[in-house]
């Protein structure tokens, strides 16, 4: 939404492909894109595609050859997205945005799910509106386009606000109107968004009001009193700068490259710009806890953090960049010197955590994998029953919560509905929520009660990385901070932070075989299967390694507790099968020794990842990955290196879009 210079439509497009391509990661099946007509009073112009912002991009430059689009003009708005089918299959008519007519009234893009569309549908259909596509999103659409027929005069903002009522489920939404020229009206519920604030001169004020309507605005009667703050003492007052820009996002990194001073909107919140560039932010309902002001924050993030740089690929880029992100996330908190860890976000919490019943770890996919990953640990030093959950499968057993549980909800992107939900789950029962992000200002991060922010800085490799070291370093320092006064447990603790102290260090030459694990990637590509198997800490490493090999290179993969490998999964293993074995010198060296001679026995020629200069265990097979030698219960940060490292040269050699596997998001905001 620009009010600083006057741009052409071609630059508003420009803008709008170019947040599109930042925000691609997170869903991708079919993109969109709408803006205004040439002069005012035209049609809105929708342009929809199915693939890639690539695609979206082609076609614009066909549909807007040569009609005015380099003409420059004052106000305009455009809003675009990039879908990822819950409703309806990709295709042009299911693809955002969503209209209200042929005649693009109202046009919207939605993130989420709107859970009782089928109703809100019955209604409109009943009202003579004939729906197009199969999404749930064209109901928003429709709706405001109704309130506006049978509620004349209302503001856009109004209209917005009603409709929200009228919705159930989750949403993100932004809506521009040809009756609105020169205005965005965006909403949310349940899902992520932001205002980002360009100014050309520095902004009066460092937050904006809301404004709470006194009362619902009943039929054909003026406007509803609005009042700021609890009290109605602060004015009126919309966030008011003559040179402007405004971006309403669902990500920071779509807007970071223009202005890094954002709002993150909280649910209900229904933000308006107007054509003079003020921006407002309104609420029907106040709720008691509300702070009666949305701050403008400045983000740290930068642009090159979000860049590429000179790898091909954000996932590798990712990998390669852990030696760094495991030192930020242990930054300011691990004291090498006196061996002591002070974790800010819940140190005031530590003492009610230590008198709980128990710790539960809720997560999904890598996540969930860190959480297995350090259990052991946490049992060790927290001497507390640990139990380690899904969160789907968590909420599909409404698993029994108690007010003495410590729930923790490790999340990357702070936004997965599973993990939320289970989040508001335990924090309706009464327990302690404990988040543990790496996405400031996401939503599990504000409704925790304390938590750890991971600091690996943005990932955009849908298949997460730096994230599962860093979620992992995190709980280690939790499982530190916990055995702090325990004193059979200081040499422990020291050995253990002595071994944080070199990670990096040890992670930059796990790094250095990326060649040998390239090479191996070209025995392994055509293969149907890859079994990868160990126990005790390295155990979620198979778990992960094979997660990180299904999700880049579709190919079937496995993570075999090598305990159970007598139970079953040794039927497999002959001469073709390909199998990786962990064996690190830790307490359950001999076991998998034990596991490794059975592969063996069965013709199986196993590739092996093992310590340096491990002679002993290197003489069972031909091929190993040496890997420095660290304490036992960090040795899983470097075991699960070369697998990342493996499913990326895999997915490259099998042509695999690494970035974007097939069919996968990064955050998945449904459940
Ligand atoms: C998706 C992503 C995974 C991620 C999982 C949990 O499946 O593709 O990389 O591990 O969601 O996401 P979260 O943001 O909660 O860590």
């Amino acid at each position: 939404l620009n009010y600083l210079t006057p741009k052409s439509r071609q630059q508003v497009l420009d803008l709008l492909l170019q947040g599109l391509k930042r925000l691609e990661y997170r869903g991708y099946d079919s993109t969109g894109v709408a803006i205004d007509g040439a002069s005012a009073g035209d049609d809105i112009l929708l342009v929809r595609r199915i693939g890639k912002v690539k695609v979206l991009e082609d076609a614009i430059g066909e549909v807007c050859r040569g009609e005015g689009f380099n003409q420059p003009v004052d106000i305009h708005i455009g809003i675009a997205h990039t879908r990822w089918a819950t409703h309806g299959v990709p295709s042009e008519v299911n693809s955002h945005p969503q209209r209200s007519d042929v005649e693009n009234s109202f046009v919207v893009v939605h993130n989420g799910i709107i859970t009782n569309y089928k109703d809100v549908k019955t209604l409109l259909e009943k009202r003579g509106y004939v729906f197009e596509s199969e999404t749930d999103t064209e109901v928003i659409a429709k709706l405001v386009h109704h309130l506006w027929q049978t509620h004349p005069g209302y503001t856009f903002g109004e209209l917005v606000e009603q409709a929200i009522q009228q919705l159930e489920g989750a949403f993100a939404i932004a809506f521009k109107s040809k009756h609105f020229p020169g205005e965005c009206v965006a909403s949310r519920r349940g899902s992520p968004l932001l205002v980002g604030i360009k100014a050309k001169t520095k902004l009066a004020t460092d937050h904006v009001p809301i404004l709470y309507a006194k009362a619902h605005r009943p039929h054909g009667q003026p406007f509803p009193v609005l009042q700021a703050g609890s009290d109605g003492s602060a004015e009126f007052q919309p966030l008011e700068h003559k040179e402007v820009e405004y971006f309403f996002a669902s990500d920071a990194s779509a807007v970071i490259e223009h202005t890094n001073r954002v709002i993150y909107l909280e649910d209900d919140d229904v933000a308006a710009v107007k054509r003079d560039g003020t921006l407002s932010i309104h609420r029907l309902n106040k709720c008691t806890d509300d702070p009666h002001i949305r701050e403008i924050i400045t983000l740290k993030m930068e642009i090159q953090q979000i860049m590429k740089g000179n790898y091909d690929y954000f996932m590798l880029k990712e990998i390669f960049e852990q030696p760094e992100s495991v030192v930020n996330t242990m930054r300011g908190r691990v004291r090498f010197d006196t061996q002591s860890i002070v974790l800010g976000g819940i140190k005031e919490y530590i003492p009610e955590i230590k008198r709980c019943r128990r710790l539960m770890l809720i997560a999904c996919g890598t996540s969930y994998h860190s959480a297995v990953a350090t259990r052991q640990l946490l049992e060790e030093l927290t001497e507390l029953p640990v139990m380690v959950e899904l969160a789907s499968d968590f909420l599909d057993r409404n698993t029994p919560i108690f007010r003495d549980d410590v729930c923790f909800f490790i999340s990357q992107s702070g936004e997965t509905a599973d993990t939320l939900m289970s989040l508001r789950y335990c924090k309706q029962r009464g327990a302690l929520i404990v988040g543990v992000t790496n996405t400031v200002g996401s939503s599990i991060c504000r409704e925790s009660n304390c938590g750890v922010h991971i600091n690996a800085g943005p990932e955009i490799g849908v298949a997460s990385t730096k994230a599962y070291t860093s979620q992992f370093i995190s709980l280690v320092m939790f499982a530190l901070v916990m055995s702090e006064d325990r004193l059979s447990l200081q040499q422990r603790r020291q050995e253990i932070i002595a071994g944080l102290s070199q990670l990096d260090e040890h992670i930059r030459s796990v790094l250095k075989l990326n060649s040998q694990v390239q090479e191996l990637a070209k025995e392994l590509y055509q293969h149907k299967s890859l079994l990868i198997m160990g126990r005790g800490f390295n155990f979620a490493t198979c778990l992960e390694g094979a997660l990180k090999v299904k999700e880049l290179t579709y190919m079937h993969s496995e993570g075999i507790l090598a305990g159970e490998l007598k139970h079953g999964p040794l039927a497999l293993v002959d001469d073709e099968m390909p199998v990786l074995m962990i064996v690190t010198r830790d307490p359950v060296y001999t076991k998998c020794m034990n596991a490794l001679q059975q592969v063996t026995s069965r013709k199986g020629r196993p590739i092996l990842i093992c310590e340096e200069n491990d002679t002993e265990t290197m003489s069972f097979s031909t091929r190993s990955l040496q890997i420095p030698r660290t304490v036992d219960c960090l040795q899983g940060i470097l075991t699960v290196i070369p697998l990342q490292l493996l499913s990326y040269h895999i997915a490259v050699l099998r042509g695999c879009d690494v970035d974007c596997p097939r069919n996968l998001a990064k955050s998945v905001t449904v459940e």
